[in-house]
């Protein structure tokens, strides 16, 4: 009898420890199953570009998809094409639930790598000329996103404003970026508007830049930068180098005027990545399809004016601009 009750309670016991273990073990399972994947493939380190990454990150997070409800997987091709083949075909591997290029070369490198996978553009200048979607507003396939095309006719208004004297702008990019070209061919135009004429120099890598930069500012008044990850990942040295023979340079963005750019009207690079996290994240929601989901542009930038470096050059900013613009000094 007292045999029976023992062998009872023994097994009641057992009962509940292997009982509570496989629900244990279910439920870590559905909630691996729910984390949806998120793969990010970002083309290089720059500030604009890593800006852009921590915006993602909060526009995932504002529609909901915080960490405990998506895997992350980030990698960052630095630059280098054999990297981003690679990397791209291990985000597709990992089964991601949506991919996110951020920079042209990513975005065409996962572009490459599947056709079924939603594509999010993270920053991409023009979507259609690199090959990416079919139209604007009416992508067609699997990839949609965010343009970062900057308001170039009103930066050539701000060049003409801060330096009236100015003749010749000279135009550095990069022969390899296909979202450079689309911009230099807009910078030429908005130029030739406000009475400017312009040289064009390509660089093939960022080992050109410090030399290119020397010659180009014997023959221009000042220097005009697209959206070019190439020369962003140098800017540093651009602005060592102009800065020795007095030459101002007008970039595109506000990371740039932070590095010793003189002053841009650009988009902020943040709000690029939250508007991106915040495609994503409808897309993950089964809210929108990339095929019929227009690529979002920005219509409206900041202008910014890098101070320390207008003194460094003796311009004057006019006061009409000091009440309305952004005013920063440069990052050292
Ligand atoms: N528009 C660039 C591209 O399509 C990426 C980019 C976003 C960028 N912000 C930038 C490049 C700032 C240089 C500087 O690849």
């Amino acid at each position: 009898m007292k045999n029976k009750r023992l062998i009872f309670a023994v097994s009641a016991v057992v009962l509940v420890l292997v009982g509570s273990f496989f629900l244990q073990n279910k439920q870590t399972e559905t909630a691996k199953v729910d984390k949806k994947i998120v793969g990010v493939l970002q083309f290089v380190s720059h500030p604009a570009l890593d800006e852009i990454y921590k915006g993602i990150q909060q526009g995932l997070e504002d529609e909901g998809y915080t960490k405990d409800r998506i895997e992350i997987v980030f990698q960052n091709g630095q630059a280098d094409q054999s990297k981003l083949t690679t990397m791209s075909q291990q985000l597709v591997q990992k089964k991601a639930d949506v991919l996110i290029g951020i920079a042209t070369p990513a975005a065409q490198s996962l572009a490459t790598t599947t056709s079924e996978v939603p594509i999010v553009l993270g920053a991409v200048t023009d979507p259609v000329g690199a090959g990416l979607v079919a139209d604007n507003e009416a992508p067609g396939a699997n990839i949609t996103g965010v343009s970062d095309k900057s308001p170039v006719e009103a930066q050539m208004v701000l060049a003409k404003e801060l330096l009236p004297q100015a003749k010749t702008m000279g135009i550095l990019y990069s022969s390899t970026e296909d979202n450079s070209k689309y911009q230099v061919a807009e910078a030429e135009e908005a130029a030739k508007k406000q009475g400017f004429q312009t040289k064009k120099m390509a660089v093939p890598s960022t080992n050109e830049v410090a030399q290119t930069v020397q010659v180009m500012s014997q023959d221009v008044d000042f220097i005009y930068i697209p959206t070019d990850n190439t020369i962003a990942n140098a800017m540093q040295t651009v602005a060592n180098e102009a800065n020795k023979s007095k030459t101002p340079i007008i970039p595109s963005v506000d990371t740039m005027v932070a590095q010793g750019g003189l002053a841009t009207v650009g988009i902020n690079q943040f709000d690029l990545g939250v508007q991106t996290g915040k495609m994503a994240a409808d897309i993950l929601a089964g809210k929108s399809d990339p095929a019929t989901t227009p690529v979002y542009t920005f219509t409206e930038g900041d202008t910014i004016i890098n101070t320390s470096q207008a003194e460094k050059l003796g311009i004057e900013i006019p006061e009409s601009l000091k009440g309305s613009a952004k005013l920063v000094t440069t990052e050292e």
